[in-house]
């Protein structure tokens, strides 16, 4: 998945729109360096997709973020940021050491009072936030297993409200969406959270297909009906 293309141009453009556009700031270049540090894959959000969120959650005005699929905390640190004072942002994390170093790289951007990080099996922390009967959120990022999606969309609804909103990424996860055999399971969780989007009575959605640094992929954008 994802072949690095170094000749196509629109990842050229990609870096320099983000370049000129985005410019992420210190603690967003900390988290990116300390994941290669820690060895952990680079698949991270774009840092303008990054903007993307953090301008979503302002616009949306958000005050309770959940975060599924957290690794060094870069998306963290853009919602975290986009997040008015007294904000939350819940993160779930199945690695204890990609939480690890996404709770150090919070911290360093001085936004530890707003973040916690779970641990576990997403499934298993979803439950429990349930259970707990917690304050709904006002705006879900769905970027962990795929395989998961439609479940992941399922707990968004639940522990959402009216109008809250939800972002999915890797949507299209290099066309393997009309071509499955590319990667089954994946592939299956992506293509029945697209049916989701588009037939469940409880969404509305949109998918934006997106090429650059990060390859051939989408982004989904919904609202909780
Ligand atoms: N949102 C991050 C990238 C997340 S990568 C960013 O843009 O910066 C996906 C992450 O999901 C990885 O850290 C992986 O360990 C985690 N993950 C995979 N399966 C999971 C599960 N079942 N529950 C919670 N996290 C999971
Ligand atoms: C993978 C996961 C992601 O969330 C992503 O954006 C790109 C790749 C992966 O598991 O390979
Ligand atoms: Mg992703």
């Amino acid at each position: 998945m994802f072949e690095h293309q170094p000749t196509a141009r629109w990842s050229a453009v990609e870096d320099f729109l983000s370049a000129v556009v985005v410019r992420a700031d210190n603690s967003l270049k900390r988290a990116l360096t300390t994941a290669l540090e820690a060895g952990m894959p680079p698949i991270e959000v774009a840092p303008n997709a990054g903007k993307l969120l953090k301008l979503l959650v302002q616009l949306s005005g958000a005050r309770r973020v959940l975060e599924i699929g957290t690794l060094a905390g870069f998306s963290t640190i853009w919602m975290a940021q986009g997040l008015p004072d007294g904000g939350r942002l819940l993160s779930c994390e199945y690695l204890p050491e990609h939480a690890r170093v996404a709770r150090a790289n919070v911290d360093a951007a001085g936004l530890g009072h707003l973040v916690e990080i779970r641990t576990g099996r997403a499934l298993e922390t979803l439950r429990g936030l349930a259970d707990e009967d917690v304050e709904p959120f006002d705006f879900v990022f769905i970027d962990a297993d795929k395989e998961n999606n439609p479940h992941y969309l399922d707990w968004a609804i639940r522990l959402g409200r009216p109008g809250t909103a939800i972002v999915m990424d890797n949507m299209v996860w290099e066309g393997a969406v009309l071509d499955p055999a590319l990667d089954p399971v994946t592939a299956r969780g992506i293509l029945s959270a697209l049916h989701m989007l588009g037939q469940d009575p409880r969404l509305d959605g949109t998918v934006i297909q997106t090429v650059g640094t990060k390859g051939w992929d989408g982004f989904a954008l919904a609202r909780v009906l």
